[in-house]
């Protein structure tokens, strides 16, 4: 089997972007291939958090990927902590990437804008450590959102930089970005995407948030004054309630266009709720549901971190090998 890996931060709360664009991928792809998930709670403290409240929304994070349908028996669902190969690997691979090219990621300058009293070097390094996630695991494929195709980008740039060098060490990851909900935007300014770290609550639908907020929330949506729904640039917010229909119903924007001819915004809007809400309740049902059972998850965290740990250390002892580490006696 081909081996997929992908990760999630556990900052903020999840939005339906992490959700569409995302997730939902993960599930429907996780048949296929040798996968491995990670709770990156690495990335997180590239941003000052508090520890109590990471560790919960950590936890939280693990326990949403189980509900969302990640079968945590054939899939490895994991902390990035718990499996130190991803901090060893990042540090061969900062040799192997040049600053030049981490000044150009667009994720490094909107967040030292953001944060600019915090400019670390983790938030610096920060794509490092995402290529030697993916790396660790001799990944062919990655799921993720179009925001990440930057990141994926340099993981194989330093891929093949260390291949060129060392021989075939590294398989070569592609990104899969799915053909709809890769972007969800802001509900409330649709030009922008939506983003757990939105200030304005009505921006965003969290996958938390109850029937009637989603319901609300999708009623208040930013449209246009062209009162005509079409799946075009010129109307970005019926296009992006367009893009989350479809995708909640796995549909082709095209077919949505069609359902809702001679009808009205409102219309589009309720049933733009209606579509999220049947998406999220049953998977927050069983969030509610798995969070009893501490014990059940509790095995998962454990037995997953040693089944990571086993290919991670594969791949490390390798790469040790490789750039002139001393064999272990
Ligand atoms: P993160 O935690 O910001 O987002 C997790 C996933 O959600 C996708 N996403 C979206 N997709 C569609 N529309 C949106 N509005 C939207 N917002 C977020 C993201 O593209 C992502 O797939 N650096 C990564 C986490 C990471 C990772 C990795 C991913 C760390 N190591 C290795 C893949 C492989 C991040 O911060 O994603």
């Amino acid at each position: 089997k081909k081996v997929l890996f992908s990760g999630m931060q556990a900052t903020g709360n999840l939005t339906l972007g992490n959700y569409l664009g995302a997730l939902k991928n993960w599930v429907a792809l996780s048949d296929e291939y040798e996968c491995f998930y990670s709770v990156v709670d690495m990335h997180s403290i590239t941003v000052r958090q508090d520890p109590a409240v990471l560790r919960k929304r950590a936890r939280a994070l693990l326990t949403l990927y189980i509900a969302a349908g990640l079968d945590p028996e054939k899939n490895c669902i994991y902390y990035q902590s718990h499996v130190s190969g991803h901090a060893e690997l990042t540090w061969i691979l900062n040799c192997f990437t040049y600053m030049g090219e981490l000044n150009r990621m667009t994720q490094f300058k909107d967040k030292s804008a953001k944060h600019a009293d915090n400019i670390n070097a983790g938030l610096f390094t920060y794509p490092v450590l995402m290529a030697a996630d993916i790396l660790l695991f001799q990944t062919d494929l990655v799921p993720v959102g179009i925001d990440q195709m930057q990141h994926l980008e340099i993981t194989r740039d330093i891929a093949i930089r260390f291949n060129n060098i060392y021989g075939d060490v590294f398989t070569i990851p592609e990104a899969y970005i799915g053909k709809t909900g890769a972007k969800i935007m802001s509900l409330q300014d649709p030009v922008k995407k939506m983003s757990k770290s939105d200030e304005n609550p009505n921006a965003s639908i969290y996958l938390m948030d109850d029937p009637d907020t989603i319901m609300r929330k999708c009623r208040r949506a930013v449209t246009d004054s062209e009162a005509v729904i079409a799946y075009r640039d010129e109307q970005p917010g019926v296009k992006n309630l367009l893009d989350i229909y479809s995708t909640c119903l796995g549909i082709a924007p095209a077919d949505a266009v069609k359902e809702f001819e001679g009808k009205g915004y409102g219309d589009l809007k309720s049933a733009v709720g209606e579509a999220v809400v049947s998406v999220l309740k049953p998977i927050q049902d069983e969030v509610v549901r798995l969070e009893k059972d501490k014990a059940y998850i509790d095995g998962i965290i454990k037995n997953n971190a040693e089944k990571a740990n086993y290919f991670a250390t594969k791949t490390l002892r390798k790469v040790q090998k490789k750039v002139g580490f001393p064999e272990r006696i």
